[in-house]
């Protein structure tokens, strides 16, 4: 199972060097993938930090060029030269707020698995969508870039932006719903079986339910993940069986 913390505007060097010292040695010898992507210049600290044990790092976005005058942008091969071995690619608030698109969300998945990183590949639906019945096709659309990604290097993380930040986690049905569909979609685009974490509001309470509904491979959680506590909580809810995948 594969569980992901993103810190998204969050964290600071003191609260990070908090949270590694309680977290590492819970996840000693865990049998989970752990990935922690706190904001761009927390990195190299939690490289360090993160060194040897079992919690890998992640980004939460990045370019699609190796380098060049993209001012305020980061370059995937820079992430992947300073340890960090996760991006996250296309979050809802990256598509609603800053403007990406499926095109380039591909751009930056492609490049980021060029420099060597694995994706973590957002899809979701508005509420307007999934009332207009849309849920599936928006996530045909949103899949369907993806053909060109190495399907090992790639997860993607199913989070219906209605449930994301708002304590409302999709049920266990309507994830087991989209998660088959994005799984056939996957398998169809890539030939391969693609891991599809849930996220949205996932937290200690409803962790143990929603990771073991059939499809859900780990999750991503956003504000829970804040405190050390209570994402160890929620990796501790995770089922051990199909574990380190
Ligand atoms: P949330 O965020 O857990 O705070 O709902 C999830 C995410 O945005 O990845």
């Amino acid at each position: 199972v594969l569980l992901a913390a993103n810190w998204k505007m969050y964290g600071s060097p003191s609260q990070l060097a908090a949270y590694c010292e309680e977290l590492l040695p819970k996840l000693e010898g865990g049998p989970h993938q752990v990935v922690l992507c706190p904001p761009f210049p927390l990195l190299p600290q939690a490289v360090m930090l993160c060194a040897g044990s079992e919690l890998a790092v992640g980004a939460q976005n990045c370019h699609w060029a190796r380098e060049g005058a993209f001012t305020g942008e980061v370059s995937p091969y820079l992430l992947a030269e300073m340890g960090v071995s996760w991006v996250i690619i296309a979050h809802s608030e990256r598509r609603k707020l800053f403007g990406e698109t499926d095109d380039t969300a591909l751009a930056r998945a492609k490049a980021a698995q060029e420099a060597g990183l694995s994706v973590i590949f957002c899809v979701g639906e508005t509420l307007a969508e999934r009332e207009g019945g849309e849920t599936l096709s928006v996530l045909q659309r949103q899949t369907a870039v993806l053909a060109g990604l190495d399907p090992q290097k790639l997860v993607i993380a199913y989070e219906p932006v209605w449930a994301i930040g708002t304590g409302h986690n999709a049920t266990p049905a309507q994830v087991a719903e989209a998660h088959a569909f994005i799984h056939e979609r996957l398998q169809e685009l890539t030939g391969q079986a693609v891991p599809v974490l849930y996220g949205g509001s996932v937290k200690p309470q409803n962790a143990g339910e929603l990771l073991a509904t059939p499809g859900v491979a780990g999750a991503l959680v956003g504000g829970a993940s804040l405190d050390a506590g209570s994402f160890f909580a929620i990796i501790q809810a995770a089922p051990v069986a199909g574990a380190k995948g």
